[in-house]
């Protein structure tokens, strides 16, 4: 997969991008993530990439002209399945939409600032909007790199061990169970009995029923959408 990341602070990236599993993807040849500095397309002499807004609104808005053209230059090259707007308005992000988007070839993630961009890129460019979460972050480039992470690590080959992505949460619509490694017994905080037992059956019927009771409790949302979701079918 490759991923094309449009933003006015390419060093946002250098951290996340620089460690564990996208670091791992990257060098196996499984994603590949190219940073474009917007202000490389801009026109301007002080290459400039905001403007005031039309109509007296307070704040500045990211301009059409360098999005256009950065946006142009990249698809002379390939074929982008989707050209993504991170926005606080956006659909919500789910693991449902990080599977779907991780079957795609190439995409375009577009980081917004200030006031947001002018609203005839959206009209005429962008073909999909994501939101992170009912938040306002003070740009794009946190949101592209956690729907980066969160689409990169499932991509077959990715993961070390291939059935962990399918047991993470929300993959079956339930929160994961609990997890528990050496020692036994630490200041009296002991493991479950059932963990110790070898019963392999036991305890997959157990890990479901946990996971069950943790989405009941801490979840509860998660069960709604589902019940949601098969009066639709
Ligand atoms: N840009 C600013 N806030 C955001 C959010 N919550 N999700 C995606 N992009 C954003």
């Amino acid at each position: 997969m490759r991923i094309d990341i449009i933003t006015i602070f390419p060093e946002m990236f250098a951290g996340p991008f620089s460690e564990s599993i996208i670091k791992r993807a990257v060098l196996k040849n499984k994603a590949e993530i190219q940073l474009h500095d917007l202000r490389n397309y801009s026109t301007d002499k002080h290459r400039k990439v905001d403007d005031y807004a039309f109509g007296g609104e307070a704040g500045m808005v990211m301009m059409i002209e360098p999005i256009d053209r950065c946006i142009s230059i990249l698809k002379e090259q390939r074929n982008y399945d989707e050209i993504i707007y991170l926005s606080p308005d956006g659909t919500m992000l789910t693991q449902h939409l990080c599977n779907k988007l991780s079957l795609l070839n190439n995409i375009v993630l577009l980081c917004g600032h200030y006031k947001g961009i002018d609203e005839r890129i959206r009209e005429n460019l962008i073909t999909l909007e994501i939101s992170i979460g009912d938040y306002v972050l003070s740009g794009g480039e946190l949101a592209a790199a956690v729907l980066t992470d969160s689409i990169v690590r499932l991509i077959p080959g990715v993961l070390g061990d291939e059935t962990s992505a399918l047991s993470d949460s929300f993959q079956d619509g339930l929160v994961s169970p609990p997890v528990y490694t050496r020692p036994r017994n630490y200041k009296g905080w002991n493991v479950p009995e059932i963990l110790l037992s070898g019963d392999q059956k036991a305890i997959d019927r157990w890990k479901m029923d946990q996971a069950e009771q943790r989405t009941q409790t801490k979840r509860p949302d998660l069960l709604k959408d589902q019940e949601l979701h098969s009066d639709n079918k």
